[in-house]
């Protein structure tokens, strides 16, 4: 299977995602895995012209650099079976990092188009594992759950599952359980696809 991982945790070594993301590459070792972090590599902020690129008339160098830069976003999610995110909570949100990247993957007519029954998802057949890290504690009814699913689901990727690191800001023993917690839920999740 192919597996995209996208990471988007801002603090590198120290991030619990990214920590849950390099267990869940070990677990799915033998399959071909492509890495994405989209903190260490930043993609551009979503503004006028990327609008124009990806969803206008590109014209300027600047648009089709812009263009081909979502285009290979695109193709890599459309080859992969698997797509595994990293989804810290900051600020009540996703990463402004990990948003940018589905506003250049969310394109009419290529990932998702609008019929006269709403919108259609067209990306077919694919997994979601998100990765989740929160601060505090919350239900799965939290900002980062929800537009995770709203988000893939448009796009076509209703089969998402969920394990979480909660409470990390709660101190060390915290972490610890709160890692065990969601490397447990990992297993349960590999080793159902
Ligand atoms: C800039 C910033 C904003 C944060 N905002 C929230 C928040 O709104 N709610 C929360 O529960 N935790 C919040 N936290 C704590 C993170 O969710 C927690 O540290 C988590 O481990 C982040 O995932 P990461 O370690 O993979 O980066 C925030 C942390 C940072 C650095």
């Amino acid at each position: 299977m192919n597996v995209l991982v996208l990471k988007s945790s801002i603090l590198a070594d120290n991030s619990q995602s990214n920590k849950l993301a390099d267990y869940t590459i070990e677990k799915l070792k033998g399959h071909n895995i492509v890495v994405r972090d989209l903190a260490a590599q930043p993609l551009p902020h979503f503004d006028a012209t990327a609008a124009t690129a990806v969803r206008g008339e590109p014209k300027t160098a600047e648009e089709n650099a812009l263009l081909a830069l979502s285009d290979e976003l695109v193709a890599e999610l459309k080859a992969a079976d698997i797509i595994v995110i990293g989804a810290p909570m900051y600020n009540l949100g996703i990463p402004t990092q990990l948003k940018s990247y589905f506003d250049f993957i969310a394109r009419p007519r290529v990932t998702f188009q609008y019929t006269a029954n709403g919108p259609k998802g067209l990306l077919q057949g694919k997994k979601a594992i998100v990765l989740a890290s929160f601060g505090g504690m919350y239900d799965e009814n939290n900002n980062v759950t929800n537009y995770l699913k709203a988000i893939l689901g448009f796009i076509g990727i209703t089969d998402v599952q969920f394990a979480y690191a909660k409470g990390i800001g709660l101190g060390a023993e915290a972490i610890e359980n709160a890692q065990r917690s969601a490397r447990n839920k990992i297993d349960e999740i590999v080793a159902s696809l």
